[in-house]
């Protein structure tokens, strides 16, 4: 078997794709495994910016087809590398037209797909989850709700819905990632830091907000990983 891959996804701009992705290879790396990481965002790879020097990282538009046999080119050559993909907004018109391209290797390249679905409290989040669960069916999905848009029960869309219905009955979770302060957020955006980084350069306040956020990001995205 080759190690797994994630897709970030969520399809909306600002809903915090790329911070779970941010927390999504931290989490990774602490556990020692090597990470491939997939920005797919190229006019705004943060997450790129932030990890390029740590793991190895790719910039793949996967808005065309030939960034979808790239994507399938460099996970197959890296077997042992825990893939992660961060995907732009939009992400969606991709999946749906070149998704097959991902779907139909999976099973050569003896991986298997898991989705993290990145919610805010909107309704357009869980119409856009169910047009990618069309477009990829080979994928668990697990349903992130950030918390930086207000805690668990304030979600109630999605916690009443259907489609968690859907999602829990195919061994998808049902996830509250953590809100950081936003001081140290900007911190790490803008200075364009990986967390580890951060945490031995920011003053000691805001390294202690820090390690509090991600001792609870570890356990959360633990989960899934462990699940
Ligand atoms: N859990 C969180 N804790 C703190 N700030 C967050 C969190 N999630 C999102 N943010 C803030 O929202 C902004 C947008 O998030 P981002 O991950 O860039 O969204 P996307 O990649 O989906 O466009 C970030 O720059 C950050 O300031
Ligand atoms: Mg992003």
């Amino acid at each position: 078997m080759a190690k797994e891959m994630y897709v970030v996804g969520g399809s909306k701009g600002g809903v915090g794709k790329s911070f779970v992705s941010t927390g999504l290879i931290d989490t990774l790396m602490y556990r020692n495994e090597n990470v491939l990481l997939i920005e797919s965002d190229t006019s705004n790879p943060d997450v790129w910016k932030m990890y390029k020097d740590s793991v190895r990282a790719e910039l793949i538009d996967l808005d065309t087809a030939d960034g979808w046999i790239d994507l399938v080119n460099v996970c197959d050559s890296e077997p042992e590398s825990v893939v992660v993909v961060n995907t732009a907004a939009r992400n969606n018109r991709g999946v749906v037209t070149y998704g097959t391209t991902l779907s139909s290797t999976l099973e050569e390249m003896q991986r298997t797909l898991r989705t993290l679905w990145v919610i805010n409290r909107q309704r357009d989040s869980l119409e856009l989850l169910k047009e990618y669960l069309d477009a990829l069916p080979s994928t668990v999905v697990h349903v992130v709700r950030n918390g930086y848009f207000g805690d668990e029960r304030k979600f109630e869309l999605y916690n009443s819905s259907k489609i968690r219905k859907t999602i829990e009955a195919a061994d998808g979770k049902s996830l509250t990632f953590p809100d950081l302060a936003d001081r140290v957020s900007d911190d790490l955006y803008s200075n364009r830091m990986s967390i580890s980084k951060a945490l031995t350069e920011l003053p000691i306040g805001n390294r202690a907000e820090l390690t509090r956020w991600r001792n609870q990001m570890h356990k959360v995205l633990g989960e899934v990983i462990d699940g």
